[in-house]
């Protein structure tokens, strides 16, 4: 018995990292999934973690393939039952400097593309009355740090928007909430694992693995959680618990 059987669920940012990790957590545990990336390394995803992996391009900040994505769950499975929006992109400029293109571009995919699954993964569980979204937040979704502005804005306006999709849609057993992850190797943090303090932004001294999130989000996903939704869950080794 898995936590997820019979479960359809959509994983964006399916090509690498938390995303990737996920689809092997989801598929271990039951559940059939759409494994989505813009690069079309979704389809390596599926190769490695074979059946039940249907891999699917598309650019999460676009709002006719995101509709097109969560069509294919309905259409070729029948349902969807969880959509794990995971999509993101992270750069650096000080706030002083911040140019428009630079805070569209990252907008564009941590924020716009968090809405866009919301509205039509909403869409297609309250037809079949209910189901499981996580958003992908940041430990920058609940606080700050310098340089990164376009990204914290954007994570903490994601953690806003689980808040009140969460309020919107109780009625409709649809359950919303946000995972804030710490330091993860991954694509994204690829190199800086070995910076110094680092590893100690955790109270074990060490960074997190994408496995570490992934399990957490298949336990979110399941109905084990049946009660949990508007829920901002730090995955961050302790980071956010401590003052310094
Ligand atoms: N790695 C960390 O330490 C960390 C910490 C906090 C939050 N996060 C968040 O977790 C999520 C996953 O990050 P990760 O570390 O696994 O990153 P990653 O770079 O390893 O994976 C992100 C994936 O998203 C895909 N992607 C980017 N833009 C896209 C778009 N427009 N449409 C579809 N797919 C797109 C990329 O191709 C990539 O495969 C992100 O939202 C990130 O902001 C990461």
């Amino acid at each position: 018995m898995g936590l997820l059987d019979g479960k359809v669920a959509v994983i964006t940012g399916a090509g690498s990292g938390m995303g990737k990790a996920s689809v092997d957590v989801f598929v271990r545990e039951g559940a059939t999934v759409v494994a989505v990336d813009i690069t079309g390394r979704q389809d390596d995803t599926a190769a490695e973690v074979g059946a039940g992996v249907r891999p699917v391009q598309c650019d999460v900040s676009k709002e006719a393939e995101v509709e097109a994505m969560i069509a294919t769950a309905v259409d070729e499975f029948g349902r969807l039952d969880i959509l794990m929006n995971v999509a993101g992109i992270a750069d650096a400029l000080l706030m002083s400097e911040m140019t428009m293109e630079h805070y569209d571009r990252i907008l564009d995919v941590d924020l716009r593309g968090v809405v866009l699954g919301m509205k039509y993964g909403i869409q297609a569980m309250q037809k079949t009355g209910g189901g499981s979204i996580i958003n992908f937040s940041s430990v920058g979704g609940m606080n700050g740090a310098g340089w990164t502005g376009a990204y914290t804005m954007a994570k903490h306006a994601v953690i806003g928007a689980t808040k009140v999709a969460a309020i919107e849609n109780g009625e409709h057993g649809i359950r919303i909430n946000a995972i804030c992850p710490g330091f993860i190797v991954t694509g994204m943090s690829a190199g800086a694992e070995d910076l110094p303090g680092i590893p100690e932004k955790s109270v074990f001294n060490r960074v997190g693995q994408a496995h570490e999130v992934a399990e957490v989000a298949a336990f979110v996903a399941s109905d084990r959680a049946s009660f949990m939704t508007g829920a901002i869950i730090p995955v961050d080794g302790g980071w956010t618990a401590k003052l310094a």
